[in-house]
């Protein structure tokens, strides 16, 4: 498969990589770093695969600099980082600790050295523990903390970052972490996690305005959501009412406030029985709805939807994301490591589903896509990943289609620069162009690293 068989793509289309900060910096003692929500969770016995934690992950917080020329050999334009929240306000509030910025100013610096544009992102999951201790993003004053924090970063890098998102997949943080509990901060819970989806979509409003007010001028501001593309499984009523109730769940109670002005349709008979929205306010809408010059999008799969009963017929059991749908993907479809159906296809459907839902969407840029799969260091130290290099030639002509066919996307970073701590999963589900030998913390290019520079380089 020889990357330069894929069609052309418009002029200053952004080639990039993304990582964030608790996958990859360990160092969770040093500079003066407060605790997260992560190094609570990960602590927790049984909570992440195989007891693993990201107190040491790739050591980045390190070996930054080997990274970044890692990042210009493979020849990417912009490099997708997140800053941690609790290296800049260790308790989530009050002044920000210098060595904690000190660390993204240099990080800054050595990516603009190499020629690349840094793309920041304010939060990737890691609330401050003092924060989740005082209600997290259940309580809306986490969303003032946000802001407040979002003005401290731009405030010292915005002179050198052009490219700033708010948020990265508030589903995740809200209906993960506070209804499923499979992530930080572990609740299982169904008025607390639409209360969390709320706080988070006004952090990220508060947070723009605060941007704005003291903005430099050429900084593009968004945000980034992770969306899925919705099929009913099968066209009986059952399943088709199930793909909406799925739709709504994954995808409307972002892209409806963020890019319609409205909440979604269909919510209130969804989830009446397990709460009152009385976290709502007037004028929430107008908040979250601020303009905005770019949306991050995440995709790594389409959704199929079949109808299944509810596991708890007690609301007061009744978690969120319990909407009585089951996924069933076509069983043709093969899988990754991480057992998502592959169909680069559904990616092209989601970029339609949006520019033919929101008129007047802002660009899009795909801030992350990409794959994991077992990958295996050969005795020869190299490592041959023909899977990933599948999955991003097939993802990529999905988008160059797209394009085509008149959606306005800009940009690509694929998941992930290295291999890294996966949340729940640990370090056993590689995603990186680049392997991680953790014992030794060598890095190891694999074949996809250099199938991705050959279609840079051919631009
Ligand atoms: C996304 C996360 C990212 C990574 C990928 C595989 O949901 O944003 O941190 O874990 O999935």
């Amino acid at each position: 498969m020889a990357a330069t068989d894929i069609p052309a793509f418009p002029a200053g289309f952004v080639w990039g990589a993304a990582t964030a900060a608790y996958q990859i910096e360990g160092a969770v003692d040093e500079g003066g770093r407060g605790r997260s929500i992560w190094d609570t969770f990960a602590a927790l016995p049984g909570k992440i695969a195989r007891g693993d934690t990201g107190e040491v992950a790739c050591d980045h917080y390190h070996r930054y600099r080997d990274d970044v020329a890692l990042l210009k050999d493979l020849g990417v334009g912009s490099y997708r980082f997140s800053v941690a929240w609790p290296r800049i306000q260790p308790d989530g509030k009050g002044p920000a600790n210098p060595e904690g910025l000190d660390f993204y100013s240099r990080l800054v610096d050595e990516l603009l050295g190499a020629g690349i544009t840094p793309c920041l992102t304010l939060y990737h999951w890691d609330l401050p523990q003092a924060l989740e201790d005082a209600g997290g993003w259940r309580v809306r004053d986490t969303a003032e903390r946000f802001a407040e924090y979002a003005g401290i970063v731009h405030a010292a890098l915005a002179d050198r970052v052009p490219m700033w998102i708010t948020l990265n997949e508030p589903y995740c943080s809200s209906f993960i972490g506070y209804a499923e509990g499979r992530h930080a901060p572990g609740a299982r819970e169904g008025h607390g996690a639409l209360a969390a989806a709320h706080h988070l979509l006004v952090g990220h409003g508060l947070a723009v305005q605060a941007m704005r007010a003291q903005a430099h001028g050429g900084e593009q501001l968004g945000i980034t959501v992770n969306l899925s593309h919705v099929t009913p499984a099968t066209q009986d009523a059952a399943d088709v009412a199930a793909a909406a109730r799925n739709e709504l769940l994954l995808n409307r109670v972002f892209t409806d406030p963020l890019l319609a002005g409205r909440y979604p349709a269909g919510e209130r008979e969804l989830w009446s029985p397990i709460s009152d929205f009385s976290f709502r306010r007037d004028g929430d809408l107008e908040l979250i709805g601020q303009p905005l010059d770019l949306l991050g999008l995440n995709n790594y799969f389409p959704s199929y939807a079949k109808h299944a009963p509810t596991a708890d017929e007690d609301p007061a059991y009744r978690v969120a994301t319990d909407v009585n749908v089951v996924e069933a993907p076509p069983a043709e479809l093969s899988r990754t490591a991480m057992g998502w159906p592959v169909e680069p296809a559904g990616l092209g459907r989601l970029l339609r589903w949006l520019r033919d839902e929101y008129p007047g969407l802002p660009p899009i840029y795909i801030t992350e896509n990409g794959s994991s799969y077992l990958d295996a260091l050969a005795p020869d130290k190299s490592v041959d990943d023909p899977g990933r290099v599948a999955y991003l030639d097939g993802h990529l002509r999905a988008v160059r289609d797209a394009i085509a066919d008149g959606v306005d996307v800009r940009g690509y970073y694929c998941w992930s620069l290295l291999d890294n701590f996966e949340w729940a999963l640990g370090y056993a589900k590689r995603f990186g162009l680049v392997y991680v030998d953790y014992p030794s913390q060598l890095r190891i290019p694999k074949s996809s690293y250099h199938w991705y520079r050959d279609l840079i380089a051919g631009r």
